[in-house]
């Protein structure tokens, strides 16, 4: 167990109360993937500078490819130079190194499991006690499914059930490609597992400032009064990056930016920015409400007059000053592909504090700058004593909750610019974590893969969330599918996306802000 000193840690001061993990054997699957490499691993390194691993851990990493233990522990240590946020430190990887080992078999053979099984119990007869084993689903969505199923048949799923014990299961994303199939991988694992085994990520969540949104939200009294329909004219959230598909064409192609951004990460956003305060921190509490708010959201207006979404590619352009190709020439794209890059939404959520409130959402690959954020805007004072647009340049105070790159809080204020005549102009409030607590934080995947050990699944995703966050995509993307490329607008690379987009707040004398800073 984790000492009481850990127990301290900031780290661990998260939204419920931590209680430090048990002895652990995580068994990563998809071991030479890009994401164990990229970021299981490196966080993993961090946990242990930061004392936070059980003392008795232990990882294995499961994949296809034969490949000797002494092998793996050096493609981690590789990853942990490339990506991780800070230096190795040799002491304190070793040890971790020394409790990895590589487990080569198939997925879909039940005879790896018992092998794996064993294995497991073989570091328990070691150690003279029982581990928690987490399994940690990192594959392409193809193998999900005979991985949930040979972990039920071989046992492994219910291993110590009724203890501390018991297994975990972590899923990535994608959580489906449409309701249907979300339903049935849902259908899938609690066959296996019961729900509070099952922890379904994604990312977003274990960013600080995604984070941060509840405590700004909820523990100061003067945003909340405010955040409601008498108050807010609009909502604004983008998700915007720079790059492109890079490798990840033949990926991109059959996911797009819908399921790529907008069903998850999005959607996590405006849930937790809209929700009603939770009656505690408990994570089924603050899911509860999540849930409520994604299943009060309008269906969307599909029509082909004044449909609420918009999606769009990018063609050829400048980013960053360098000239990039257009979507269809990247690799591993089909010249006609008719995959969003880039998707726009507006949304209407029907209930009691956002009646009439338009919440309006981005996401797109090779857009001007590489931002993520939430802009609340609230509505203008009555234009008595300002209204002369001359002399009073005035803005929307809006709020905005800058989840990244550089993380923070800004408000958008109107203030008399100093002189003898009264002259006015918008302002900025900063709050950044850059300079309040350093450049450091925790990665997503280091607080992530802490709370899946410890068991608290505030930060993942319900089975029941899933579904309703897909009960508002789906509709659109059969829509999409029957269109193909009809309708597909197209944008700049290195733009704010098509003009299309604009289009889609006209209607309601909105614009969509300079996201940033
Ligand atoms: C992933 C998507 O879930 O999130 C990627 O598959 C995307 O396409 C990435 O680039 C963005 O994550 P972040 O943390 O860099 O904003």
């Amino acid at each position: 167990m984790l000492g009481t000193e850990t127990q301290r840690h900031p780290f661990l001061q998260g939204l419920s109360k931590h209680r430090g993990a048990p002895p652990t054997a995580i068994v990563i699957f998809g071991a030479s993937g890009d994401l164990t490499s990229r970021k299981l691993v490196p966080a993993i390194y961090n946990l242990s500078v930061d004392n936070l691993l059980p003392p008795d851990f232990f990882l294995i990493g499961f994949g296809r490819k034969e490949m000797a233990d002494e092998a793996f522990r050096e493609a981690m240590t590789e990853s942990v130079e490339t990506y991780s946020r800070r230096e190795l430190q040799k002491d304190i990887w070793e040890r971790v190194c020394g409790n990895a080992f590589y487990h080569a078999g198939g997925y879909d053979q039940p005879g790896s499991y018992q092998v794996l099984r064993e294995r497991i119990e073989g570091i328990e007869k070691d150690l003279g006690r029982e581990v928690q084993t987490l399994f940690y689903i990192s594959t392409p969505p193809s193998v999900f499914q005979p991985i949930l199923e040979n972990l039920g048949s071989s046992g492994l799923a219910r291993r110590h059930r009724h203890s501390g014990f018991a297994s975990k299961v972590v899923i990535e994303k994608p959580f489906g490609s449409d309701l249907e199939s979300a339903r049935e991988l849902n259908r899938v694992i609690t066959r296996q597992f019961d729900e509070r085994q099952v922890f379904r990520i994604d990312h977003y969540l274990g960013k600080e400032t995604v984070q941060d949104l509840l405590v700004q939200r909820f523990a100061n009294s003067i945003f909340e009064p405010l955040w409601n329909r008498r108050y807010v004219e609009c909502v604004q959230i983008t998700v915007a990056e720079d790059i492109g598909v890079g490798s990840r064409g033949g990926y991109y192609e059959q996911s797009g930016a819908m399921r790529d951004m907008i069903q998850n990460h999005t959607m996590q956003l405006l849930s937790l920015t809209a929700m009603e305060p939770p009656v505690s921190l408990d994570p089924e509490a603050i899911r509860d409400e999540k849930v409520k708010l994604l299943k009060a959201i309008q269906p969307l207006n599909l029509g082909e007059k004044d449909a609420d979404v918009v999606r769009a590619q990018y063609a050829e352009g400048l980013v960053g000053g360098k000239k990039v190709p257009g979507y269809t020439h990247e690799d591993g794209v089909a010249a006609d592909s008719a995959t969003e890059t880039y998707a726009a939404l507006r949304l209407t959520i029907n209930n009691w504090r956002w009646s009439g409130v338009p919440f309006y959402m981005r996401s797109g690959k090779r857009l001007a700058r590489r931002v993520s954020e939430i802009a609340v805007q609230f509505k203008r004072p009555p234009g008595i004593l300002f209204s002369d647009a001359e002399r009073f340049d005035l803005a929307s105070n809006t709020m905005v909750i800058q989840i990244q790159p550089d993380e923070g809080t800004t408000l958008l204020l109107n203030s008399k610019i100093p002189g003898l005549e009264t002259r006015t102009q918008p302002v900025k409030m900063h709050f950044r974590y850059r300079t309040t607590y350093g450049s450091n934080t925790p990665e997503a995947y280091e607080r992530l893969l802490l709370d899946s050990m410890v068991g608290d699944s505030t930060l993942f995703i319900r089975g029941d969330e899933t579904e309703a966050s897909w009960k508002l995509i789906s509709p659109i993307l059969e829509r999409w599918e029957s269109f193909g490329r009809q309708g597909m607008e197209s944008y700049v690379a290195g733009s704010w996306g098509p003009l299309a987009a604009e289009r889609l707040l006209w209607n309601n004398r909105h614009e969509w802000r300079r996201a940033g800073p």
